[in-house]
């Protein structure tokens, strides 16, 4: 059993995609993957609208899920730990107490492009445009990572 998480800024807007399509691509005997964000703001709420409604648009449902906020715990929890961005990697790597924790924190789009450290963009003050483009390169990445497993 896997247990991946992905991460983002607020939980409402990429990370939760990236739980609603990863888990969409793995039997439950596989993998447990959930997601959290490196701020509180919205903890407690369930996913941005535009988030919803792009998931619902690919068949997925994830106004189930709700925000919760990174905790250092998460390093024994998972074993795979996938940020969207370089300001998530920073936040998350300055809580790591060990190797160990931080080899486990991984740029989520240098599964597509190695080393690139490319970010997925913060959709949250765009338009819908935005939420698809999001939508379209976290399903490449969660792809890889799905492969990966098998
Ligand atoms: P996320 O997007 O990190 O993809 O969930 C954001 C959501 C909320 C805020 C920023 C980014 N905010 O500033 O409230």
């Amino acid at each position: 059993m896997t247990k991946i998480l992905m991460v983002c800024l607020g939980n409402i807007c990429r990370s939760p995609l990236a739980e609603g399509i990863l888990k969409s691509k793995l039997s439950p005997d596989t993998a447990i993957v959930d997601s959290a964000g490196t701020a509180n703001y919205h903890s407690g709420s369930q996913p941005d609208r535009r988030s919803i409604a792009v998931a619902r648009k690919h068949g997925l449902d994830i106004s189930k899920q709700q925000a919760r906020q990174f905790i250092v715990e998460d390093f024994d929890d998972f074993d795979q730990i996938y940020v969207m961005d370089q300001s998530n990697y920073q936040n998350v790597i300055k809580l790591a107490r060990s190797n160990s924790d931080a080899e486990k924190v991984h740029m989520i789009l240098n599964l597509v492009h190695p080393n690139q450290n490319f970010d997925v963009p913060d959709p949250y003050y765009g338009g819908d445009r935005g939420f698809e483009n999001v939508y379209q390169m976290l399903d490449e990445a969660c792809d890889i990572i799905a492969e990966n497993l098998d």
